[in-house]
């Protein structure tokens, strides 16, 4: 059944030149994007975004962090979306838990900086992305 799911392009992914290979993992998967957006993050709506994780002791580095350039947004479609991506994306820790081969596991080192998002349900994903894509 296909369904839609939000990817981030964090900042270090965006200055790091990697949004051309997010995107072309997520095509290669079989994925499609039904709207993409480079945009800066306002404060507001990234409390909003990471709402779930604001008593942890990282909420405010997170802020920080996604709110320090600009971002890609993709809403990204296809049969199992939101556990297609994650599984392209490896897990939080990219040295720890994402193992070669994925994006996080190829190109990241520090788990607060590890380069891309996705909603980690449908719950998530409905709620972020009206949220990211209102219109959509
Ligand atoms: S938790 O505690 O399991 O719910 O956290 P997790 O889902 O692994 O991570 C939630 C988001 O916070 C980011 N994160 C961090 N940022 C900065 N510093 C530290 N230590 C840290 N740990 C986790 C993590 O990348 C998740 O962001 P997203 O954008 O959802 O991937």
């Amino acid at each position: 059944m296909s369904e839609r799911t939000l990817v981030l392009v964090k900042p270090d992914g965006v200055s790091r030149g990697l949004v051309g290979e997010v995107i072309a993992r997520i095509e290669r998967k079989g994925l499609t994007l039904a709207a993409l957006e480079l945009r800066t993050v306002e404060r507001a709506v990234a409390e909003e975004h990471y709402a779930e994780h604001k008593d942890k002791p990282f909420f405010g580095e997170l802020l920080e962090f996604i709110t320090s350039g600009p971002v890609v947004a993709i809403a990204v479609e296809g049969v199992r979306a939101i556990s297609a991506f994650r599984q392209l994306a490896g897990g939080t820790d990219p040295v720890e838990k994402a193992t070669p081969g994925t994006i996080r596991g190829d190109y990241g080192l520090e788990t607060q900086f590890n380069l891309v998002h996705g909603s980690d349900s449908a719950e998530s994903a409905e709620r972020e992305l009206k949220l990211w894509f209102p219109e959509l």
